[in-house]
């Protein structure tokens, strides 16, 4: 087996392209598109983005220090790639992409309706690093679709059909082939949580773990007591 040795570039693959809206008070909201994203802390959450300066969106996200990270499906994947060649300069991408500005739970910024789940951020730190500034940002609030939530209130993110983006191309994700801990996780039958040994345990802390508020538990509790008070009457 031989090996071509490139020269150094950005080859982290696949990543989420997601689109980010932002917006000053009294002024038409915008929408940029991001790969340069990820998840950087637990505890608190956060999330880093980076943009370049020249981005219309820089200069919004750095005077208001909120944005709203919107994860993306297929179904938004136009919408996506257009919000990340057009600039809110020219146009109002809301508009012209037909998606609906959504009021945020703790910040000013709107994230995106038709998304499945919205993160909002607010920004901690700035970074200079070159090319792009990083802004680093702590997750204040998450919304999700209540239509990918089953009875028990679990949320079925996988079913959001969401697409990734590698080496310039939107992808639709693929078969399951695991899930955390399966490596080490006994055949089914037998008792199978993974044994928690200090790597693992370290590892759990890096679950997905988004908690719901305790105002949106209690309307839950009234929807499903009214779900089951329908189902009764049928
Ligand atoms: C898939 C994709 C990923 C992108 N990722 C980034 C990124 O991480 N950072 C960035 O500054 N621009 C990125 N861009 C480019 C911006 O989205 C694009 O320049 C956009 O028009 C900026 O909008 P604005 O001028 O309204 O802020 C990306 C574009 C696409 C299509």
């Amino acid at each position: 087996m031989a090996k071509e040795v490139w020269q150094p570039g950005n080859m982290l693959y696949p990543i989420p392209a997601v689109m980010v809206s932002c917006g000053r008070k009294g002024e038409t909201p915008n929408i940029i598109t991001v790969a340069w994203a990820g998840n950087i802390c637990s505890s608190p959450a956060m999330l880093s983005i980076s943009v370049r300066k020249d981005r219309f969106s820089h200069s919004i996200i750095k005077d208001t220090g909120e944005f709203v990270v919107n994860l993306t499906s297929s179904e938004l994947a136009r919408a996506t790639d257009w919000c990340g060649v057009r600039s809110g300069r020219d146009y109002d991408k809301f508009k012209e992409m037909r998606l609906t500005p959504q009021e945020s739970q703790k910040i000013s910024a709107p994230g995106i309706a038709e998304s499945p789940v919205n993160i909002e951020c607010k920004v901690k730190q700035i970074l200079e690093l070159g090319s792009h500034d990083m802004f680093v940002a702590e997750v204040v609030c998450v919304t999700v679709d209540d239509k990918y939530l089953d009875e028990k209130g679990r949320f079925d993110l996988n079913g959001a059909d969401l697409i990734a983006y590698s080496h310039g191309e939107y992808f639709k994700l693929g078969k399951k082939v695991g899930k955390f801990g399966y490596s080490v996780a006994k055949k089914q039958g037998k008792k199978s949580a993974p044994k928690k040994d200090k790597t693992s345990a370290k590892a759990d802390n890096d679950q997905p773990k988004v908690k719901k508020d305790k105002a949106t538990v209690k309307k839950d509790h009234k929807q499903s007591k009214n779900k089951k008070d329908k189902k009764k009457r049928k």
